[in-house]
C-alpha cells in the first residue's frame, strides 16, 4: 500500500535523534536508540521500529522509562555476569550488556550475560547481529515483565508476554543464520501495525475476551481485551515458559504474575539471558563448510521459482538491502502518532514539518 510516507533510513535516524534530544536524551543515547529502531524498520520488523516512539514517550512521561541511565553490574562471576538495566532505555542497557558479554566470550570462550529491569530492548535480532559481527554464536531468552498478552495453551485469557527467542550463527561469507521471533503466533507490534492499517490478522493468532478465535487485531487494543495465542500450540507455549524462566527468573529479574503486573501498557520491561559462544573454541574445522552444504541442500528442494527457499535471517537481510535502496515506508496513521510523540517531546511544529517534507 503506497501511503506517501517513505523515508530514507538516515532521515529517520536524524529525526529520532532529534526527537530524543528534545525529550532529554544525551546524544549517545539518542544515537543508540535511533540506530536500533531504524535498523528494525530496515530489517522489515516495523512492529519494533520507529513506531515504538509514541509508547516510549508515554512511558517516559508516566515515569517508567528513565533517560540517560546505564546498566550496572550486579554480579561478575567471570564468564557469567548479571546486570541491572535500571529502567534505562533497553537500547542502551542491552548494548552495554552485550558489549560486556562479547568481551567475556573473547576472554573465556563462552559467556552468559543476564540483564534484568531494562526498558523495552526491542528487536532481539539486533543484539544477536552484534554477537555475530564479533564472530560469535548467541542464544537469547527474553521475557516481557508483567505485561500479559498471550494465553497459555488451553487457556482463555492472557497470562504472559510475547517472550521472544533468538539464536544466531555467523557465516564466513553471507548473512548470519538468524532465528528471531516472538513465541506468540505474531508479535504484539504486528497487531498494532494491522490495526493502524485496518486489516485483519491471520487465523490462529488471536482470541477475543470470551476466548473465541478472531482475526480482529482490535481485540489487543480496544477493551475488553482478548489475547494472542502461542505459535505451534503447546510447543510455542512450552518455549514461552522457558523464555519466561531463563529470561525473567534466572536473570535476577521478575516473571509475570499478580505481584508484577504493570499498571501502564507503555511500561514495557524486558529481561534477557544471553549465552555467547566462540565457535573457534570447538574442534570443528569443517563447521562453515557443513553449514553451507546444508544451506545449499535445503535450498535445492523443489519449489516455486518465484518464491525461493530462504534460510533464517535471509528475510531480514533482503529487506535491509531493499529498504536501504528504496526507503522505509510508514503508514499515515503511524507517522501521525510518531509526529504527535515528537511534539509531546518538545520538537517544534516547524521542525516536524521539515522532517515530514523530507519524505521520498
Ligand atoms: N522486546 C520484546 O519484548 C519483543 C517481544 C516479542 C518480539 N520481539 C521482536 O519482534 C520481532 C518480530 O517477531 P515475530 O515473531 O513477528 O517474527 P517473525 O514471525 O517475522 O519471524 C521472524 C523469523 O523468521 C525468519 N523467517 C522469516 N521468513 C522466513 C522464511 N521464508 N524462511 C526461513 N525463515 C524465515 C526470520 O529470518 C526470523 O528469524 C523480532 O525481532 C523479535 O525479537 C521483541
Amino acid at each position: 500500500m503506497q501511503t506517501g510516507f517513505r523515508f530514507q533510513a538516515d532521515t529517520l535516524q536524524a529525526f529520532v535523534e532529534a526527537l530524543l534530544g528534545y525529550a532529554g536524551s544525551e546524544p549517545e543515547e539518542a544515537r543508540l536508540v535511533a540506530d536500533h529502531l531504524v535498523s528494525a524498520n530496515l530489517a522489515g520488523h516495523d512492529s519494533h521500529g520507529v513506531g515504538m516512539l509514541p509508547s516510549y514517550i508515554r512511558s517516559l512521561s508516566q515515569g517508567y522509562l528513565q533517560l540517560n541511565q546505564h546498566a550496572s553490574v550486579v554480579k561478575d562471576a567471570g564468564a557469567v555476569v548479571t546486570l541491572n538495566g535500571n529502567s534505562a532505555f533497553g537500547q542502551v542497557a542491552a548494548h552495554e550488556a552485550i558489549q560486556l558479554g562479547i568481551e567475556k566470550a573473547r576472554q573465556f570462550g563462552l559467556a552468559a550475560v543476564a540483564l534484568n529491569n531494562a526498558h523495552h530492548i526491542g528487536r532481539i535480532g539486533y543484539w544477536a547481529e552484534k554477537c555475530a559481527a564479533a564472530g560469535f554464536i548467541s542464544i537469547h531468552f527474553v521475557n516481557v515483565v508483567g505485561d500479559p498478552m498471550v494465553a497459555p495453551f488451553g487457556g482463555k485469557d492472557s497470562r504472559f508476554g510475547t517472550n521472544p527467542l533468538c539464536v544466531v550463527f555467523p557465516r564466513k561469507d553471507g548473512a548470519p543464520l538468524l532465528l528471531d521471533y516472538a513465541t506468540s503466533a505474531i508479535a504484539f507490534g504486528k497487531t498494532r501495525v494491522a490495526w493502524h492499517k485496518g486489516i485483519p490478522v491471520a487465523d490462529g493468532c488471536l482470541i477475543d475476551n470470551q476466548g473465541l478465535s478472531t482475526n480482529d487485531p482490535g481485540v489487543m487494543h480496544v477493551p475488553p481485551l482478548g489475547a494472542l495465542l502461542t505459535f505451534a500450540q503447546h510447543k510455542g507455549y512450552a518455549l514461552a515458559t522457558l523464555c519466561e524462566i531463563l529470561g525473567g527468573a534466572l536473570s535476577g529479574g521478575k516473571t509475570t504474575h499478580q505481584d508484577t503486573l504493570q499498571k501502564s501498557v507503555d511500561a514495557i520491561f524486558n529481561c534477557m539471558t544471553t549465552i555467547i559462544l566462540n565457535p573457534d573454541m570447538f574442534d570443528a574445522p569443517d563447521m562453515q563448510h557443513q553449514t553451507e552444504a546444508f544451506i545449499d541442500w535445503v535450498k535445492a528442494s523443489p519449489h516455486d521459482p518465484a518464491q525461493p527457499i530462504q534460510v533464517p535471517g535471509e528475510w531480514e537481510a533482503n529487506n535491509r538491502q531493499t529498504r536501504l535502496e528504496q526507503g522505509i515506508e510508514l503508514d499515515e496513521s503511524s507517522w501521525k502518532a510518531i509526529g504527535q510523540a515528537a511534539l509531546a517531546a518538545g520538537m517544534p511544529q516547524a521542525e516536524l514539518e521539515a522532517f515530514t517534507s523530507r519524505k521520498m
